[in-house]
């Protein structure tokens, strides 16, 4: 993935969320970054080297490091050197203040001021020093110089009060991490996604659905979203919280799915049908609950609109449709090839919903993916995430990226 391998110093400042560093530590080792941690002279009250240490196994740089430190080692231009990204969770004012004067004093805004690295900076604070024009101007001063500052979330404070200056949740920030290294190749592209299973409802409460997730539909959003796409996400409801980032149009049945796929993709670059969207309705919906007073019950079935037939009749030359089939088994490649053709898609993505480490509610998938053209790419088991991404890769390799 994006961040294996990647060299990131981590610096922690001196806030009350420096508690959260650790959690964004351990994500980002999870994905297998390589990690150097520098704390601030104040990071050092609220947090001690040894929980970083003992987590990444590496020293950790603190204040008492920059102006005495081992013979031979400079650590502020070794740690600059050292680093593709730096992130600094959380920021305080006062390292606001100090790197929008280039104030060397401290070994973190050093590092920075002695490093090319890619820089994303996360403050957190009480609203009302969020909101003040001095620390605005140095976040303003901050971006001019080319860092990424990540606006703070709103809510309850660890002071009491509420308002903006809450630290985004650790995976939000390490998706901007992920955002900030990655390839651009799909810069200016606007993506449509679809994700996650419709709702045909029977009465007032029953409803007709699927066991889709739509975890792979937005691992696919995410994923363009950090190579630099305009994503638009419309998903049916879906079993967790896509990421605060991506902009979102929910929907619940396959009628509505159907309708706001046509209105986004009309300026779209790229469409991918990821979502389960249900074949079948009830031909009619009772407005009240239906009572239990017959011993069998029959319900009429009637055809939900085929989205993609639907889009294949609007689709402007310069447009891509990448379609999704779960198939069984044996028959995945057939009745890929034969949906391929049947709903003009130009490329289409097939898994295997027999697995159970494929396909719906799993984390990871497999895939085979089969271009207009005649191209067939297998992706092997991997994360969602991860086959997310080699999806894009086929999909660039199509003409979909730049
Ligand atoms: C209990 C407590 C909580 C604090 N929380 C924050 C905070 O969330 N954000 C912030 O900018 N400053 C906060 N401060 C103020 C900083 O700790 C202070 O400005 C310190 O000098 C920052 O040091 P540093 O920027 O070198 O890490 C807090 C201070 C105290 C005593």
């Amino acid at each position: 993935m994006i961040l294996t391998g990647k060299r990131i110093l981590l610096g922690v400042c001196g806030g009350i969320a420096a508690y959260k560093a650790p959690n964004v530590l351990r994500l980002l080792q999870k994905k297998g970054a390589v990690l150097r941690v520098v704390l601030t002279l104040g990071a050092e009250a609220f947090i001690t080297p040894l929980t970083f240490e003992a987590l990444c196994g590496e020293k950790v740089f603190t204040q008492s490091d920059f102006l005495a430190p081992p013979p031979g080692l400079i650590p502020h231009t070794e740690l600059g050197r050292f680093a593709e990204a730096i992130l600094v969770v959380p920021a305080t004012a006062s390292f606001l203040a100090s790197l929008a004067q280039g104030d060397a004093q401290s070994l973190l805004v050093a590092t920075i001021l002695a490093s090319q690295a890619r820089v994303l900076i996360c403050p957190a604070m009480n609203h009302l020093m969020w909101a003040h024009p001095a620390v605005q101007e140095n976040v303003e001063k901050i971006k001019g110089f080319g860092y990424e500052v990540l606006s703070p979330g709103e809510g309850e404070l660890a002071c009491g009060e509420a308002g903006p200056g809450r630290l985004p949740p650790e995976e939000v920030i390490v998706s901007y991490l992920e955002r900030l290294v990655a390839p651009k190749d799909f810069e200016g592209k606007k993506v449509v996604i679809t994700a996650g299973p419709t709702r045909e409802f029977i009465d007032l409460v029953r409803f007709l659905s699927n066991r889709s997730s739509g975890k792979m539909g937005v691992a696919l959003a995410q994923a363009a979203w950090c190579r630099g796409a305009e994503v638009t996400l419309i998903h049916g409801p879906l079993s967790f919280t896509p990421p605060p980032f991506l902009k979102r149009v929910p929907v619940t049945s396959a009628e509505e799915m159907k309708e706001a796929v046509l209105t986004h993709f009309k300026d779209a670059d790229l469409l991918l049908m990821a979502a389960a969207v249900a074949d079948y309705r009830p031909e009619k919906t009772l407005s009240c609950k239906l009572k239990k007073d017959q011993p069998t019950l029959s319900l009429c079935l009637v055809r939900t609109p085929d989205i993609l037939l639907a889009v294949r009749e609007v689709k402007g030359p310069g447009q891509l449709v990448v379609g999704f089939a779960a198939e069984e088994g044996e028959r995945l490649s057939v009745e890929a090839e034969r949906k391929l053709r049947e709903k003009g898609l130009d490329l289409i993505v097939a898994n295997d919903i027999t697995r159970e480490d494929t396909g719906f509610e799993a984390d990871t998938n497999e895939v085979l993916i089969l271009s207009r053209s005649g191209r067939q790419t297998r992706i092997p088991l991997a994360s969602k995430e991860e086959v997310a991404w080699r999806i894009l890769d086929a999909i660039k390799e199509c003409g979909g990226g730049r």
